[in-house]
């Protein structure tokens, strides 16, 4: 073995020893100072730098090779790996990707999540990292009072909306079989009946995919739509629960709605629940973000009487993912739907808490971190402020729409979500849709900016969603003009 060779290869024979320390800390060093002045870089261009890199592609090619038997070191490895992310990243953080519903990183939260890294913080239980458990239950509780939550819902810290939906359902799911008087998560769903779920056609594909998940079914849903668009008819919600005569039931909120923004209505659909046996499962991953401004807090009136609620952070709270929070007013669901023991593990019901024995993770991330480190920031007026500039952002974009003539709004803003559609006049709906799909494909390869199609009944739309604090009004001005500029040259 060459001497450069050696370099780059852990003691084998003595692990630990004063050679491979000393390897690893001069490694340390030297990355930190590369890291230092690529991440200004990378960080400080993101609001000029496309939202999409054209060519990622080919760039991305070079990844395939057969594993290295011998390593070519750290620094040149992340030299490479920042090779790669400069020809092949999208720039999601930056202020030009409107595509699914993506929030950028406040300063604080970047360097707190930067910083959970580096500690290797990991926040299963009180004991491998007091920190990290309590700054959990300390951030949650910020979000419980930022969101106007009731104090008493336990939270928990998970990867996004998705698993937050998760949390929520599978206390819905304990709660059901409880009701019926089963223990699911000991003795399963054998021999019980299926599980009503109802709601709108708002319905988010995530939720769907976690009733899959828990064996109760996506095609067990039932969607009351009074239109094409799946805004609920909740007189025929109503007929379907009297039918029911008491057995219990779920009924998902959707509290905001991919493609407009609109909500479910919150408040009726909670009352109804409450006069027959329901569960209620909110889903705000976006929308909850609704009641930090008073501009738009009535959308989501009532949302705190709801069984549990789910809220993603890596949308519009602007933390880094992956981050989202499950709230659900019973703990005691939880700790039964999650339980979660071992001779080796804390005892369930230790002083110091066990955060990975009421949720579905056991190792996680310190994702507190960066929660605590911008609510500490920002505090509530920051972070209504960031909402209030995208509300105006989306407000100034639909304004955009208006004034130019080949463009057509969709739908009403009640959000940060604008539907609108390319529209030059004289093309059938059959040939709009193609030419909006067509255009939603060279908006990709153009990648100066990031907006997908979707469908809104029928028609194909964009819709370009608000909630990163770096978007400025020049950006969707452009955004406006860009649409119409590559339109043009498809036509
Ligand atoms: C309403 C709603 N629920 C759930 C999700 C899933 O979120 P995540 O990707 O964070 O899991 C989304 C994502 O856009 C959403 O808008």
């Amino acid at each position: 073995m060459n001497k450069q060779e050696k370099a780059r290869t852990p003691d084998k024979e003595n692990p630990g020893t004063e050679s491979v320390s000393t390897q690893f800390r001069g490694e340390i060093e030297n990355l930190i100072t590369q890291l230092q002045s690529a991440l200004g870089d990378a960080i400080q261009g993101m609001d000029d730098r496309p939202a999409f890199t054209v060519g990622a592609e080919a760039a991305l090619q070079a990844l395939a090779e057969p594993l290295p038997d011998i390593g070519c070191g750290a620094q040149k490895s992340i030299e490479k790996l920042l090779q790669l992310n400069a020809a092949a990243a999208a720039n999601t953080g930056g202020p030009k990707c409107f595509h699914f519903i993506i929030g950028g990183n406040t300063p604080a939260a970047l360097a707190a999540d930067i910083l959970a890294t580096a500690y290797e913080t990991v926040t299963y239980t009180w004991i491998v990292s007091p920190v990290g458990v309590q700054m959990e239950i300390q951030a949650l509780d910020w979000l419980k009072e930022l969101f106007g939550l009731r104090s008493s819902m336990t939270g928990i810290m998970v990867t996004g909306a998705t698993m937050a939906n998760f949390v929520g359902l599978a206390a819905a799911r304990q709660w059901w079989g409880e009701q019926q008087g089963i223990d699911i998560s000991e003795t399963g769903m054998t021999g019980l009946p299926q599980m009503p779920v109802l709601t709108s056609g708002f319905v988010h594909a995530s939720t769907l995919k976690v009733l899959a998940l828990q064996g109760i079914g996506r095609a067990n849903v039932q969607k009351f739509c009074r239109d094409e668009f799946g805004r609920l008819d909740l007189s025929a919600m109503e007929q379907a629960l009297n039918q029911l005569d008491g057995k219990p039931a779920l009924i998902i909120v959707n509290a905001g709605e991919v493609n407009t923004g609109e909500f479910d209505p919150v408040k009726d659909m909670i009352r109804l629940a409450r006069r027959h046996n329901c569960w209620v499962h909110a889903d705000g991953a976006f929308g909850l973000f609704a009641r930090i401004s008073p501009r738009v807090a009535h959308l989501a009136e009532g949302i705190e009487e709801a069984d549990s609620i789910t809220v993603d952070g890596h949308k519009w709270l602007n933390v880094p993912f992956d981050s989202g929070y499950a709230f659900v007013r019973d703990h005691g669901l939880l700790s039964r739907a999650f339980r979660y023991s071992a001779d080796y593990l804390p005892e369930e019901n230790s002083p110091r808490p066990t955060l990975g024995a009421i949720g579905p993770e056991s190792s996680r991330r310190a994702r507190s971190f960066a929660v605590w480190a911008t609510l500490k920031a920002y505090g509530r007026k920051g972070h209504r402020g960031i909402v209030e500039h995208c509300l105006d952002i989306a407000g100034h974009f639909a304004q955009q729409v208006e004034k130019h003539e080949q463009l057509e709004m969709m739908a009403d803003v009640p959000l940060n979500i604008v539907a609108f559609r390319f529209n030059p006049g004289g093309l059938s709906e059959e040939q709009l849709d193609n030419l909006n799909e067509q255009l939603g494909e060279v908006i990709v390869t153009d990648g100066r900016f990031m907006a997908g199609t979707s469908k809104l009944g029928q028609r194909t739309i964009f819709r370009p969603a608000f909630s990163n604090w770096r978007t400025r009004r020049q950006d969707v001005e452009e955004f406006a003009e860009v649409v119409i500029e590559l339109g043009r040259d498809l036509l």
